[in-house]
């Protein structure tokens, strides 16, 4: 691990958020993550994931930089960023390279095979952020985790491919290059909340995994410690406060307060005769409203986004693949009932993921456990097992001609090894 410290900037679409953390080594020389500060402000400028107005956006970053690195103690030079939204999509791809019978597989026979999958064509408008091997193939041998050393002629790979649109690619990463911060990774979000909220364990056997956040729900399931399948999906708890504030006939904050005093995924539990006071529009701006009725709206979308999990679940063919179940992170999985309406829906195991849970991290504060800081604390720990799984990438050269600026996020692309 060549850095010490380590940052991570999450844009999200109702917050945006800074962490800084110090790499530690314990007695047994295992590497783990000291917490040294953070900061958080409200989103401006973005929708459903992506970067909409770059000053504004540029600004918010400057912000919590600026709070972080006044708590931390130290200046932030390079950061970890990560990068969702509907314009992300992901394809599987196999590569090929020849094996030298001399050595067995080596690193450069792996990165070959890596670079012939990643060869897709894709149109000029999209780059590719991640290419990441599923399973690998020597001669006959398949289902293979990591070929390395393995004697054979022929190595093959599935990989899985992640791709984003150049533009928005670029507008995210110049709101953050602007204020002299060098990208060590652009990194998909569920990618990085998986690091934060399961277990070896869930990742080994097959799990999914959903943080459901303001703007996007982003879907990842991992299996044999790698991951298998991503997607974002371009709905949130936003659709869930909308939708009180079209019911209630109120304003978007207020919905937003209804939903997180008094919201509930399920009606039933809610007594019948529970009335709770709202500032609506129009000459009557106080009136009272079931709670049951709120949290009947509330229920209702989410069982909707329940049934597009589903949904995606069962078409990517990964329903048998997931005997852990779905773990849920994200703010909106802190809305009381969420597990259950999930397990009555997908009727596999749910349990809603917080980071430190699983991974032990030090001086992590209460406000980063939520569930809400799943990427960016995820994104710390992404960039702590680095070695452990990265193989560099020249950057495609279409993305430097493009893009002077992109230059700076350090030349590389990465390609990822499980385990
Ligand atoms: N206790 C709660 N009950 C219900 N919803 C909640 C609660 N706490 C937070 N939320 C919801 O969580 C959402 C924000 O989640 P999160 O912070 O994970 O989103 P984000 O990272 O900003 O957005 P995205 O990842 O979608 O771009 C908001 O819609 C908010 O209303
Ligand atoms: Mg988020």
């Amino acid at each position: 691990m060549s850095k010490e410290i380590l940052a991570a900037i999450d844009v999200g679409t109702t917050k945006i958020c800074c962490v800084v953390g110090a790499v530690v080594h314990d007695s047994l020389g295992q590497l783990g993550l000291r917490i040294l500060g953070s900061s958080v402000t409200p989103s401006r400028g973005i929708r459903r994931g992506v970067v909409m107005d770059v000053p504004e956006v540029t600004t918010a970053i400057g912000q919590v930089l600026e709070g972080a690195e006044k708590a931390a103690g130290l200046r932030i030079t390079s950061a970890y960023v990560g990068i969702a939204g509907s314009h992300i999509t992901t394809t599987n791809s196999a590569g090929i390279s020849p094996i030298d019978s001399r050595h067995g597989v080596t690193g450069a026979d792996m990165q070959r095979a890596l670079e012939a999958a990643q060869a897709v064509s894709l149109p000029a408008s999209r780059e590719v952020i991640h290419v990441i091997a599923r399973r690998w193939k020597v001669d006959e041998h398949t289902d293979i985790q990591q070929p390395l050393g393995m004697s054979g002629h022929r190595l093959e790979v599935d990989a899985h491919i992640v791709s984003g649109t150049t533009s928005a690619i670029n507008n995210l990463a110049q709101c953050v290059l602007e204020h002299g911060i060098d990208i060590d990774e652009l990194v998909l979000e569920p990618l990085a909340s998986g690091e934060a909220v399961l277990t070896p364990e869930e990742r080994y056997m097959g799990v999914a995994m959903a943080d459901w956040g303001g703007g996007t729900t982003d879907l990842a399931f991992f299996r044999g410690n790698g991951l298998w399948h991503t997607e974002v999906l371009d709905v949130g708890g936003n659709h869930l406060t909308n939708d009180v504030a079209l019911g209630l006939r109120a304003p978007f904050e207020v919905a937003e307060e209804m939903k997180l005093r008094y919201g509930h995924l399920q009606p039933e539990r809610v007594a019948e005769d529970e009335e709770v006071w709202a500032t609506v529009f129009g000459d009557r701006p106080e009136r009272t409203f079931s709670r049951r009725f709120i949290s009947q709206i509330l229920e209702a979308r989410a069982e909707e986004i329940c049934e597009i999990i589903q949904e995606r679940i069962t078409s990517s063919g990964y329903g048998q693949m997931v005997p852990a179940g779905l773990v849920l992170t994200g703010g909106s999985s802190q809305i009381p009932g969420a597990v259950e309406l999930s397990r009555r829906l997908l009727g596999m195991p749910v349990r809603v993921g917080r980071p430190g849970e699983h991974t032990p991290i030090q001086q992590l504060s209460r406000e980063l456990q939520s569930p809400a800081f799943a990427t960016s604390v995820g994104l710390l720990l992404w960039g702590l097992h680095e070695d452990a799984r990265a193989i560099h990438f020249p950057m495609q050269k279409t993305l430097r001609e493009e893009s002077p600026m992109l230059v700076r996020l350090g030349g590389w692309l990465r390609s990822l090894l499980p385990g």
